[in-house]
């Protein structure tokens, strides 16, 4: 770059007070000047600007939350010849090969307190199966069931990218065919001081970027080229879910089908929260429209109010498992942009005037994130349907000893799963011990019936696969 390019790159940033960026330049090496320049030039400083102003005049949450009435979902007692329709719509769209599934893995799992992507966490109670693999056996017992092969489209980011693709390469893309699986990385956003706003560089000729969030995946979709492959290869819906949920049925052809039959557009499926503060995304209806209000911005008196019967006045707790439409995608894709940034407190470790590698201990910075449910109001219809906690949802969040969404209790939710399966075979469990099922043995409680030959009890952990 020449002396005047950078002159005038100084007085950009000059004008938005962010010539920070520049006070390591003179140590840098002219690949390292280069590249910071290019992750300078990345950034929409005047948007940056607008965002971070903004956060005075933040979402007044109590007077929105006031209006929010329970979503208009379709409940776990709707009639069986209901679902079954609904089924049978999933069933045909999967097996007219439709259907991709795409996994979230993008996210760091700190208060997992694993250094490595949360994908490669080990939970399968008996078998040790990690999170990729649970969910890659679900979608290869889909593509059994179902005579199809299924794309599976997954999500990282710049800290799980390299580690995700060297484990699918050195497990043999788990059983899966290389060619159906496609790995992308989301975008990243500048963290700023919180203080000044002022960009933080990570070292002294990079930025501090983050991951912009599991919304960043409308863009990523797009800039990647994966929109346009798939509307090649007749794809018309994706399954989306996030990869710390090994209760994820890969597909799920019944939600996929209320999704269809209802000419919804995004569909969220939703279940009965444990308990008022439960930390969920409180799926929700303002003003006609589906919305999801995070547990952090739902004030407690609001998510506290109950019904006559004494349930949850707003119940429904976002699992963060959707069908969306690939036109709606497309749509949306076309301004990626627009979806809204949240602000995120975080420690973050950064360079400081000196040259000194700072590590807080308390949030420091604002990281930038858009999220995927901001899309819902967007869609002309977003259907809600709810499902069995116990057989759709066993988080993976927090290290075991919290008091929920550990990986002690998502190993008792799957083997909790599997012994009811059993039960309904007639094979009954004792209550110690830990069963599994592999989806290739059995992928749901019908292939369970199918395949148990002699009833009877198991005593010890038992995997069947
Ligand atoms: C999320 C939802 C919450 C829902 C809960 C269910 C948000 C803001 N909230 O909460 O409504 O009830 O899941 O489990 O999402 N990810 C990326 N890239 C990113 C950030 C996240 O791929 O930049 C992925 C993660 O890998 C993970 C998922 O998104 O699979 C969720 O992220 P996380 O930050 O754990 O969300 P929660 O706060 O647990």
């Amino acid at each position: 770059m020449m002396q005047l390019e950078w002159e005038s790159l100084k007085e950009r940033l000059q004008s938005f007070c962010q010539d920070q960026l520049l006070a390591h330049l003179q140590s840098l090496s002219d690949p390292d000047r280069i590249r910071l320049q290019e992750e300078i030039s990345a950034i929409d400083f005047d948007e940056l600007r607008r965002t971070i102003e903004g956060q005075g005049q933040s979402v007044d949450w109590h007077a929105l939350a006031s209006r929010a009435m329970p979503p208009d979902a379709i409940r776990l007692n709707e009639s069986a010849s209901v679902q079954r329709a609904a089924y049978d719509a999933g069933e045909k769209a999967i097996r007219d090969g439709k259907v991709a599934m795409i996994l979230v893995a993008g996210g760091q799992g700190t208060r997992l307190g694993f250094d490595k992507p949360k994908g490669m966490f080990r939970i399968g109670p008996v078998s040790h199966r990690s999170l990729f693999a649970m969910h890659a056996d679900s979608l290869r017992g889909a593509m059994k069931k179902f005579g199809v092969s299924i794309p599976l489209l997954i999500m990282t980011s710049p800290a799980t990218d390299a580690e995700t693709r060297e484990y699918f390469e050195s497990h043999h893309w788990l059983g899966l065919s290389k060619d159906h699986v496609t790995i992308f990385q989301q975008g990243t956003m500048p963290a700023v001081d919180r203080e000044t706003g002022a960009v933080l560089l990570e070292s002294p000729g990079r930025i501090a970027m983050s991951p912009d969030g599991h919304g960043g995946i409308v863009k990523a979709l797009r800039t990647h080229g994966i929109l346009d492959a798939c509307r090649a290869e007749g794809i018309e819906y994706f399954f989306y879910a996030q990869v710390d949920n090994p209760l994820v049925t890969a597909c799920d052809p019944t939600l996929l089908g209320h999704h269809i039959l209802a000419g919804s557009q995004m569909t969220t499926q939703v279940v009965q929260k444990r308990f008022a503060t439960e930390k969920v995304g409180n799926v929700v209806s303002i003003d006609g429209k589906t919305q999801i209000i995070e547990y952090s911005d739902l004030p407690s008196e609001l998510a506290e109010q109950t019904n006559e019967d004494g349930s949850l006045r707003l119940w429904a707790g976002n699992i963060a498992v959707h069908v969306m439409d690939r036109t709606f995608l497309e749509r949306c894709s076309q301004d990626p942009d627009s979806l809204p940034i949240h602000l995120a407190n975080k420690a973050v470790p950064y360079l400081d005037p000196s040259g000194q590698i700072v590590r807080p201990t308390s949030p420091n910075a604002i990281k930038l994130e858009r999220f995927v449910f901001d899309l819902l109001p967007r869609a002309s219809r977003a259907i809600v349907v709810e499902g069995d906690a116990k057989d759709v949802f066993a988080p993976v969040k927090n290290a075991d000893g919290a008091p929920t969404d550990t990986p002690a209790s998502a190993k008792q939710a799957i083997s909790d799963r599997a012994k009811r399966w059993l039960a309904e075979a007639g094979v009954e469990c004792t209550p110690e011990c830990l069963v599994e099922i592999h989806p290739m043995w059995a992928w749901d409680a019908d292939d369970v019936k199918s395949k148990i030959q002699s009833q009877g009890t198991i005593h010890s952990d038992t995997y069947f696969a």
